[in-house]
């Protein structure tokens, strides 16, 4: 089977209800980075960052995949997909995708702030100060937040380096180490990009743009070049 290799972000999401970051009316619109989604912002006011992820978590809860989670999911039945996500939502999952690597953390755990090997399920969708890894430290999100390491970085260039084909949709490629992937990919081997705007490339000969909404998109990506026969 063919290595499909996806790099997903905020925009595969959008329509199922989750608010994009940059787009207009994105969350970066309404919330200052350095005041949620840095180290120095938990440091300065913790209660400030809880409160920023509960709701994200709250909103992750009510909203469902996608016909592009779905036509992802369905996709293992022809190829050997690798989704390599930056979203913290667990919609690739939800859809029924089986390898799914996320960048930027997960919504849905949190973590030691003294141990990060001690990483857990979350089981509501609120955080609170007083809450304890099993050492007595706070927990904090299972978040990569702005200025820390990305640690799945290495596994991603590795599968990336294999792709036979890859698929960016959904993300404007502006944060950087994630945006590099494209760069790891075989020199000749084709990638699609999948966005209503075009993101932060610029455009080689191996490369095609699908101009569309994520669920159009992936439905004319299937169709016209992954699986014409069909
Ligand atoms: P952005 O908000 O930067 O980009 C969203 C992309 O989705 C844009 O290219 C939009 O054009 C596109 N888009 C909007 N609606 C869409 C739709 N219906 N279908 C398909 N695409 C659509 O989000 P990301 O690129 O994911 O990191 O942002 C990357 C990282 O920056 C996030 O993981 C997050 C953020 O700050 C952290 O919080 C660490």
């Amino acid at each position: 089977m063919k290595k499909l290799v996806v790099l997903s972000g905020a925009g595969i999401s959008a329509e199922s209800g989750i608010s994009t970051f940059r787009d207009n009316g994105g969350l970066w619109d309404n919330y200052r980075i350095e005041d949620v989604a840095t180290p120095e912002a938990w440091l300065r006011n913790q209660e400030l960052v809880l409160d920023f992820y509960n709701q994200r978590r709250k909103q992750a809860e009510s909203v469902k995949p996608n016909a592009a989670h779905y036509a992802l999911a369905e996709l293992e039945n022809h190829f050997d997909v690798t989704i390599i996500t930056q979203n913290v939502d667990n919609l690739h999952e939800v859809a029924g995708s089986s390898k799914v690597i996320h960048l930027h953390g997960e919504l849905f755990k949190s973590r030691s702030t003294k141990n990060p090997d001690l990483v857990y399920e979350m089981k509501t969708w609120e955080l609170k100060t007083g809450d304890l890894c099993e050492e007595g430290s706070q927990l904090r999100p299972h978040i990569v937040w702005f200025g820390e390491e990305v640690p799945m970085m290495a596994v991603a260039m590795d599968i990336t380096e294999e792709a036979d084909i890859f698929l960016v949709i959904g993300t404007s490629l502006a944060v950087y180490p994630a945006a590099g992937l494209v760069n790891y990919v075989a020199p000749g081997r084709p990638i699609f990009i999948v966005d209503p705007a075009q993101p932060e490339i610029s455009l080689k000969k191996n490369m095609t743009f699908i101009q569309e909404k994520a669920t159009t998109g992936m439905d004319s990506l299937i169709k016209k070049y992954l699986l014409p026969d069909n």
